[in-house]
């Protein structure tokens, strides 16, 4: 199939930041090449300058699903491009940079230098940082993400993929802002801003993330997912990648069904580092073996080739 010029051998792919390539090529060693488990693989969020992350603790996990608070830890351009760039050349699939900064300055310079490198298939903007005169996610607003992708279009001519916020009042017309100022593709949704309380007693309950609150992802996200896909896929032409606890075949089935191009696997990777391979294997069978179904919006003579085959079984 292909996706923005890039021919993958499946729609399935990693969501940022839930699978670490280089720890698991340490720990599968050259295993992890020959069944690698995504069609491409998107890095974590790079920054310009190195960042140390939140302070613990950075995880908690919910009745259906997991908030984290890693925040964003990364050697930064100048150490992604010398330390983890030739380790993830190395992977047999295309690989997708994922970017942030907290001004169009800023991320223009990651664009361009990731832009000029030729092991890297394309450009994924995760714009879920907050501008720094308003204080506002960029993303989280039509105007300010315009003006971003404006900025930073003209840098490459790699494929620009946005990461949108779910975090947002209206997601389709930022993801219909994206697409007029040259994005590429959009991928949604990160995750949805969330907080956890200390579990001990005492006079006054205090947030247990270091960070103060961090973002939901896995199963209890995926009802939202499906559905800003779909609101997305309304208004937009330029195809999607859909994510949003993503744990089997049918999962990513029904994201397809919403108006995603690719699906990407997050959380479900931390329980299981195949998880992805595992989901383009029921993928593959499902759309294999899918019949037409009794749906409340079929057509009249999809109905009829319905009918026809039940009447002839
Ligand atoms: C531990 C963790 C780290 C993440 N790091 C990043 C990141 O660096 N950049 C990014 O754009 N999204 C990041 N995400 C968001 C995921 O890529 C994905 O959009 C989100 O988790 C929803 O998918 P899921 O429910 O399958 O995990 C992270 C998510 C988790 C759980």
């Amino acid at each position: 199939m292909r996706f923005c010029g890039l021919e993958l051998a499946h729609p399935i792919v990693n969501g940022s930041g839930t699978f670490d390539a280089i720890a698991a090529r340490r720990a599968f060693g050259d295993a992890l090449l020959e069944a690698f488990p995504f069609s491409a693989f998107v890095s974590k969020t790079i920054t310009l300058a190195p960042r140390d992350g939140n302070p613990p603790p950075r995880l908690w996990e919910t009745p259906a699903g997991m908030i984290n608070s890693i925040g964003l830890p990364n050697p930064g351009l100048a150490g992604y491009l010398e330390h983890d760039l030739p380790q993830l050349a190395q992977l047999p699939v295309p690989l997708i940079t994922n970017v942030m900064g907290p001004t169009a300055d800023e991320v223009g310079r990651l664009v361009e230098a990731i832009g000029e490198r030729d092991e890297i298939a394309a450009i994924e903007l995760n714009v879920s940082c907050p501008n720094v005169s308003t204080g506002l996610d960029i993303g989280a607003d039509p105007e300010s993400l315009a003006a971003l992708v404006r900025a930073v279009r003209p840098l490459t001519a790699k494929p620009l993929i946005v990461k949108l916020t779910p975090n947002t009042a209206d997601v389709a017309a930022v993801a219909v802002a994206a697409e007029a100022e040259g994005a590429d593709a959009v991928s949604l949704i990160n995750t949805l801003r969330a907080m956890a309380f200390e579990p001990r007693r005492g006079a006054r309950a205090r947030p247990w993330l270091g960070g103060g609150s961090g973002g939901l992802s896995g199963p209890a996200i995926r009802a939202v997912a499906l559905a800003q896909v779909a609101a997305v896929a309304r208004r937009v032409s330029v195809p999607i990648v859909g994510m949003g606890g993503v744990a089997s075949g049918e999962h990513a089935w029904e994201l397809l069904g919403a108006g995603a191009t690719l699906v990407a696997v997050g959380t479900q990777s931390f329980r299981d580092p195949a998880a992805g391979a595992r989901v383009a294997t029921e993928l593959k069978s499902l759309q294999n073996t899918q019949k037409p179904s009794t749906r409340v919006n079929m057509t009249e003579a999809q109905v009829e080739v319905d009918t026809n085959s039940v009447d002839s079984s």
